[in-house]
């Protein structure tokens, strides 16, 4: 090695200590403390993906039950939510799990065909349905942690069936009609006359109309000029998205090919919202990674904590930033039927054993996150 070659060694070698020097100094143990008081922690979930009794109890069909019917080719193992991982029964044992990690709230959906069978209010209120969402209501709140209610609107008998191929489209769209009363100047322009136009009424109604922002965050793309002017939605923006540049990918890549550890955007995002839209108050309803399949695997999902952790850790710093923000839910409390890839992604921190019983396993993330909530 020459003169030159060692010198640089050596600056390596300082610069490598140097820098653990500095980690050192400024570790701190990692937990909700950090965090402003009353920040709430959560997993969520979704009506037809854990519940089950697709048909029970006075139940009528949703889009989905009909659509994993009509087409099941189009769910990779042809599988269906019809008993998914049963919460409907099971919910009692699943708030003690809750419990046991110390979350502070639970995320879930109200099925519209449990209420409205037939899915107009014409066709009668089912008395069973509604008593199922008092009860596991009930049941949160006298196990101390809050419920969070999502309505899906997929989830309603009346939307298209084939609506469903559109939920991946980014929502962020629909951000300017909430808090600016109409689409952003862009969208209008390249969309043209195949975007609806709000009355004036219907945008006085929607403007500053939302009391916060719920926003699912899993990973961040690259963006690039695409083609445009094809009158289809997911060309409208012109925009392509990539997962890498120059053959280097944006994030550690995860077992799913869209799917990359990228915490920083998640930051990103976060201080886009505010300054774009006037520092709403804004929760993570959604954040998340896949796990392996088997047990054995999946319960040690050390990646998974390693997401986790990084994710919490930039959350931290756009709230230090100022962002207003009051919660993250974990996708998902659950392993659950994950739409049109069936039982095949695992995102729980509970570990369900579709081969035995539905059996539940809490992972390793879930004993971390239980430390990191200082239980
Ligand atoms: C939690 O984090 C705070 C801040 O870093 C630290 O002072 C405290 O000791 C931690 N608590 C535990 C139980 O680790
Ligand atoms: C956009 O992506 C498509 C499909 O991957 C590719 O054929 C096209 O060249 C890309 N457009 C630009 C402008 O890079
Ligand atoms: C989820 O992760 C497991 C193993 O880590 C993998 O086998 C599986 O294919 C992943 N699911 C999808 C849909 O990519």
């Amino acid at each position: 090695m020459g003169k030159k070659g060692a010198l640089l060694l050596c600056l390596l070698v300082l610069m490598v200590a140097m820098d653990g020097a500095i980690a050192s100094h400024k570790w701190r143990p990692f937990n909700r403390s950090c965090f402003p008081p009353g920040f709430i922690f959560g997993a969520g979930s979704a009506a037809y993906q854990i519940e089950g009794a697709a048909l029970e109890d006075g139940k009528g069909p949703s889009v989905w039950d009909i659509l994993v019917r009509k087409h099941p080719e189009r769910i990779v193992d042809r599988s269906t939510g019809d008993v998914a991982v049963d919460f409907y029964h099971r919910y009692k044992e699943d708030i003690m799990l809750m419990k046991k990690i110390g979350l502070d709230s639970f995320r879930f959906s109200i099925s519209w065909t449990r209420i409205l069978p037939t899915g107009k209010l014409s066709g009668g209120i089912n008395r069973l349905g509604v008593q199922f969402y008092n009860n596991l209501i009930d049941d949160l709140l006298a196990n101390g942690l809050k419920p969070f209610v999502t309505l899906l609107h997929f989830d309603h008998p009346q939307a298209l069936e084939d609506e469903y191929g559109g939920f991946s489209s980014p929502k962020i769209v629909f951000m300017d009609p909430v808090i600016y009363g109409e689409y952003p100047k862009s969208m209008q322009s390249l969309v043209g006359n195949r975007l609806p136009k709000f009355t004036e009424a219907e945008s006085k109604l929607l403007k500053g109309s939302i009391d916060f922002l719920g926003a699912n965050y899993y990973t961040t793309n690259y963006a690039e000029n695409g083609p445009s002017n094809t009158p289809f939605l997911p060309t409208d923006a012109g925009v392509n998205l990539t997962t890498e540049k120059n053959g280097v990918p944006i994030g550690t890549p995860t077992d799913v090919s869209w799917l990359f550890n990228y915490p920083k955007g998640l930051r990103d995002l976060l201080l886009y919202l505010k300054k774009k839209y006037n520092s709403p108050t804004i929760y993570i309803t959604e954040n998340a990674k896949n796990a392996s399949l088997t047990v054995k695997e999946a319960l040690k999902d050390s990646t998974r904590i390693r997401y986790l952790d990084g994710h919490l850790k930039c959350l931290l710093k756009a709230i230090q930033e100022g962002v207003n923000m009051k919660g993250h839910y974990m996708w998902a409390f659950l392993d659950d039927f994950e739409w049109t890839s069936g039982y095949t992604l695992r995102f729980g921190f509970t570990y369900t054993d579709y081969k035995n019983n539905l059996r539940r396993y809490l992972k390793y993330s879930a004993y971390w996150f239980k430390k990191f909530l200082l239980n």
